[in-house]
């Protein structure tokens, strides 16, 4: 068999027709509904106990961490009251060894020593008259709580969460894994550390990146409808969205306001479908999962996050390599290849280790439609020490990678289409003219080429949506998410702790907003600077 016929076989083991869209949308409802109504299920629907979204006219000056992938962020946000905010960060890559760590308390305590670096170097008037009333106060306790940065902490992993900053972590994902930390409330750890270093800084809210880009999205762009979903596309995947409270069947534990009859749900969905009813099922996806640390877990997020779609590939490529019928990256002498001389892979090449080829390359896959494939050739060599790979060994390598990349973008639609059918909003005559707005971030979204593209074309697919509802639907990147989206619910966290009510603060937010239009909480409560 020729090397492209047999390519071409692979990539249509990667297709995914609208049919199986269409069934999987139909899956994806019913398993949120059922993640509504009890605990344990595959899609575990969380609700997070905010109960609103901003309206752009908040302002404050707040403090955010960010833990989910393979850098954590630090950050101050000035949000201006305008739609506008000013964000200082650092951002430091975790070191693998803590991601595996023996206890939480390593991983935790570094974290706090990077929030001390922050301070000391962006916020360092702050710091040090912090540490001068710490020195000259008789009760170590005396010194006054405004002068304590509230900080929102986001944290990208699948938590049970039993207050606005409370809650335990279910398990790890995206190759974290610590067992000492399951079942422990992670704002604790952190806060522990933080005491441990003497910083004014008060965990005030708990927040999962998805709901952190709901938020910074209604915020950056509020319209009549307000954002109806925030999406991660990225290292992992997941989504959180808007639900009516009366949907919500299971019970909750927490305080939270029920004036709003809404309730920001975090589906945890790189969990859907954990029992492969309708999702698409390769040898090597079952090669990936079970080399997995969570096998049999995380299974939709297998199939649709950056962490994982360069691994399905490699894994494709080391069986392409083992298959004695195709000469793929092996030509018998430099006459046979069209570009340099003979093709050969290191033997140390990264291609031969799990993990070892990086998603960034299925991008320059696709966007290199140059003739020669002479750009996807050099980053083969440079990143995986393929070297003088043929013309016919790229065009393969592109097609197979182009294919794995379209099945995550028509997977992906799946799950932004059960949620806009979910809402209603799309034949809800109120709304007739309105954009169905959705915030998304992630590197694949970002930066693979036509992934947007490709949702769309799945979209129009969709019994429900069609070509009409695909237009109404607007999919926005909304840009530091999670850091603007974590300062958003600490805002309304510090509220929550001048002891109003929650009903009384919100109701206070909706008057203030109505009576001046300019700010949602008086400047002077809400900055803590
Ligand atoms: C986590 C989610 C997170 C998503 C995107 C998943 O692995 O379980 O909590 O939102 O990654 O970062």
């Amino acid at each position: 068999m020729t090397l492209e016929a047999q390519s071409a076989a692979i990539a249509a083991q990667f297709d995914y027709t609208d049919d199986q869209v269409n069934n999987a949308v139909n899956e994806f409802r019913r398993q949120m509904t059922e993640g509504l109504e009890k605990d344990g299920t595959s899609l575990s629907q969380i609700p997070t106990y905010v109960t609103g979204v901003p309206n752009g006219t908040e302002k404050g000056l707040y403090m955010a961490v960010d833990l989910g992938g393979t850098n954590f962020r630090v950050c101050s946000i000035q949000l201006n009251g305008d739609t506008t905010f000013n964000l200082t960060f650092t951002k430091v890559a975790i070191p693998r060894k803590l991601m595996v760590a023996k206890t939480a308390q390593e991983l935790f305590a570094f974290l706090a020593k990077q929030i001390e670096l922050f301070l000391q170097k962006h916020h360092e008037d702050h710091f040090e008259q912090h540490v001068r009333r710490r020195m000259t106060m008789s009760s170590p306790d005396g010194y006054k709580d405004e002068h304590v940065f509230r900080l929102g902490f986001t944290f990208s992993f699948p938590v049970q969460q039993v207050g606005i900053n409370k809650g335990t972590l279910i398990r790890w994902t995206k190759g974290f894994d610590i067992p000492d930390a399951v079942g422990k409330d992670v704002c604790a750890l952190l806060q522990d550390e933080i005491d441990k270093l003497h910083l004014p800084v008060k965990v005030a809210a708990l927040v999962n990146d998805t709901v952190g880009t709901l938020m910074a999205r209604s915020y950056s762009s509020p319209g009549k409808t307000g954002t109806v979903l925030g999406a991660i596309f990225g290292t992992g995947t997941n989504g959180a969205y808007v639900e009516k409270l009366s949907n919500l069947k299971k019970p909750l534990s927490g305080e939270y306001d029920k004036t709003t009859g809404e309730m920001v749900i975090n589906t945890e969905w790189g969990s859907f479908d954990n029992q492969l009813s309708v999702l698409p099922n390769t040898a090597w996806d079952v090669a990936l999962d079970k080399a997995s640390p969570n096998p049999g877990i995380q299974m939709y997020e297998k199939r649709v996050s950056g962490m994982f779609l360069g691994e399905i590939l490699r894994l494709v490529i080391i069986d392409l390599l083992k298959d004695p019928k195709v000469s793929f990256f092996k030509d018998e002498n430099s006459s046979s290849n069209d570009w340099k001389s003979t093709t050969n892979i290191a033997s140390d090449s990264s291609i031969y280790t799990q993990w070892g080829l990086d998603t960034a390359i299925m991008s320059v896959a696709a966007a290199d439609n140059t003739p020669e494939l002479s750009t996807l050739r050099g980053e083969l060599e440079k990143q995986l020490g393929i070297y003088s790979a043929g013309l016919d060994d790229a065009q393969a390598f592109k097609a197979i990678a182009n294919a794995i990349g379209r099945r995550s973008a028509r997977l992906s639609a799946v799950a932004i289409a059960a949620i806009v059918l979910q809402t209603g909003k799309l034949t809800h005559p109120a709304n007739a003219d309105e954009p169905i707005d959705i915030g998304v971030d992630g590197s694949l979204v970002e930066h693979y080429p036509y992934f947007r593209d490709m949702i769309y074309e799945a979209l129009r697919a969709i019994d429900g949506i069609g070509e009409e509802g695909a237009k109404r639907i607007r999919i926005g990147i909304a840009k530091d998410g999670s850091g603007v989206g974590a300062a958003l619910i600490a805002l309304v966290a510090a509220g929550m702790e001048k002891r109003l009510t929650t009903a009384d603060y919100l109701g206070e937010l909706r008057s203030n907003a109505k009576s001046n239009n300019l700010t949602v909480v008086p400047e002077d409560d809400a900055a803590q600077d």
